[in-house]
C-alpha cells in the first residue's frame, strides 16, 4: 500500500495556551491582525480582551459568523480584510467560526465571492494569509484541517470547500476554552469527533498514520464525551476530549469523511439539525454497513479500542446518543415520502463516494424510513 502523509500545522496544546497567542503571531512575523470571533465570545469580552492583551498585533474583530456559516459572512469578511489592508488572521471559535475566518483568509486576496469556488469544482486559489486558529470547541478539528465547509442559505447549498491554502499556521488548542460549552454542544461536537474519526478510519482514503490517530481519538470520545457532557467542569474530561476533537481532525483531513457526513448536509440544511448531531444520526447504521468492508478491518478496530466487534461498538453509539440527548430518529419531523426521497437526493454528495460500501438510493430511503 502507498500512503502520504502531510500535516503542515504548528499545534501548541494545554490549558491556558490561548495567552501565547501574541508570541505566536510574532513568530510569524504578522502584525495588523483582524480577529474572526465566533459571536459568543464578542459578547462574552474576550474577543476585546484578546485585542487589548496583543499589544497592538491584533487591530480588529469581526463576529457576523452564524453556526453554518453563510458564503455571504465569508464575503463581508474578506471585504473587511482587503479595505483593512490586514496582514492576518485569527480565528477565534468552533467550526464555523474557523471556516468562516479560512475561506475569508484566502479568498480575500483575490476580487472573487467565494460563491465561484463553493461547490462547483473551481479549484481555490492557494494565496492566503496567515492563520492561527483557536477552537472553542471539540469539536471540529477545523484547526488542523485543509477543508472549510460553508453553507449558500439563499441557494440552499451546503458543501464543503477543500484547499491546501485553508491549513492554519499555527493552532492554539486550549482546553479551558471549551468549558463554557453548554450541554447541547458539548454533546453535539462530541459525537461529530467520534464521527471524524470512524469516517476517517472506513474511509476508501484511509492509510497507516490516520488509522492510528482515529484509534486514539476513538478511545478518549467513548471514555470522556459523556463526563464532559454530565459535568462541563470537569478538566480532566474537556482537556481528553480537546485532545480528542484535534486528532480526529488529523485522522480525517487526509482521507476525508463519508456517508454520515454526506447526509449530515441535508439534514442540516432542510431541518436545522446541528452538524455534529445530523452526523451522528447516522453514524450507528453505517458502521453496521461497512463492518465488513475490506475484509473487515472495521471489525479489527472495534476490537481493538475495546469492543467486542462492529455490532457492540454500533449499540455503544446508539445508547451514547440516547444518554447525551441526542436524536436517534427523525420522528419529531413527520416526514412525508416526498421529503424522504429529497432526503435521498440530497445525500448524494461527493463525501458518499468515500464510503468502503457503494451506498445506493434503496439502503439511503431504506435508512431514512426506519428513522421515521
Ligand atoms: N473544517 C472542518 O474540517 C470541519 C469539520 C467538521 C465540521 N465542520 C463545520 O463546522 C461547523 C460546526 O462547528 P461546531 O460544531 O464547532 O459548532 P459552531 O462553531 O457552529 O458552534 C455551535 C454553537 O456553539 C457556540 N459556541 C462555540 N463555542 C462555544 C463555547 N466555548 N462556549 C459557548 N458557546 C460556544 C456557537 O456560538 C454556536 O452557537 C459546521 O458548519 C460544520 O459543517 C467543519
Ligand atoms: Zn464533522
Amino acid at each position: 500500500m502507498n500512503w502520504e502523509y502531510l500535516q503542515p500545522v504548528t499545534i501548541q496544546f494545554g490549558n491556558g495556551i490561548r495567552k501565547e497567542l501574541k508570541a505566536a503571531a510574532e513568530s510569524l512575523g504578522c502584525k495588523d491582525g483582524l480577529l474572526v470571533a465566533d459571536p459568543f465570545f464578542a459578547a462574552s469580552g474576550l474577543a476585546e480582551q484578546l485585542v487589548s492583551e496583543s499589544g497592538g498585533i491584533l487591530t480588529g474583530i469581526y463576529s457576523e459568523v452564524s453556526p453554518n456559516p453563510d458564503v455571504t459572512e465569508v464575503d463581508a469578511c474578506a471585504k473587511l480584510l482587503r479595505e483593512n489592508k490586514h496582514g492576518f488572521v485569527v480565528a477565534l471559535g468552533g467550526g464555523s467560526a474557523l471556516d468562516c475566518a479560512k475561506a475569508a483568509a484566502s479568498i480575500c486576496l483575490t476580487n472573487d465571492s467565494i460563491r465561484k469556488y463553493h461547490g462547483t469544482g473551481e479549484a481555490m486559489p492557494l494565496a492566503h494569509l496567515p492563520l492561527i486558529a483557536v477552537p472553542t470547541t471539540a469539536g471540529t478539528g477545523s484547526e488542523v484541517t485543509c477543508v472549510s465547509v460553508l453553507t449558500d442559505h439563499a441557494n440552499g447549498k451546503k458543501s464543503p470547500i477543500v484547499s491546501n491554502g485553508f491549513y492554519p499556521s499555527i493552532a492554539l488548542i486550549d482546553p479551558e476554552l471549551t468549558y463554557s460549552m453548554p450541554p447541547k454542544v458539548t454533546a453535539s461536537t462530541g459525537i461529530d469527533v467520534l464521527c471524524h474519526a470512524l469516517e476517517g478510519f472506513w474511509s476508501k482514503g484511509h492509510q497507516p498514520v490516520c488509522d492510528a490517530l482515529a484509534q486514539h481519538a476513538c478511545k478518549l470520545v467513548f471514555t470522556y464525551l459523556k463526563r464532559a457532557y454530565v459535568d462541563g467542569s470537569d478538566r480532566e474530561a474537556r482537556e481528553k476530549m480537546a485532545e480528542a476533537s484535534v486528532i480526529a481532525g488529523l485522522a480525517f483531513t487526509l482521507p476525508k469523511t463519508t456517508a454520515s457526513h454526506a447526509c449530515s448536509f441535508p439534514l442540516t440544511n432542510l431541518y436545522h439539525i446541528p452538524h455534529g448531531e445530523a452526523c451522528g444520526l447516522t453514524l450507528d447504521y453505517f458502521a453496521r454497513i461497512n463492518a465488513s468492508a475490506e475484509g473487515g478491518r472495521l471489525e479489527t478496530f472495534a476490537k481493538e479500542i475495546g469492543f467486542a466487534g462492529v455490532e457492540e461498538m454500533a449499540e455503544r453509539i446508539h445508547a451514547l446518543k440516547e444518554e447525551l440527548g441526542l436524536l436517534t430518529d427523525l420522528k419529531h419531523l413527520n416526514l412525508t415520502d416526498a421529503q424522504i426521497d429529497e432526503l435521498v437526493r440530497i445525500s448524494r454528495h461527493p463525501n458518499l463516494y468515500n464510503n468502503p460500501v457503494e451506498i445506493t438510493d434503496e439502503m439511503l430511503s431504506g435508512m431514512y424510513e426506519s428513522f421515521r
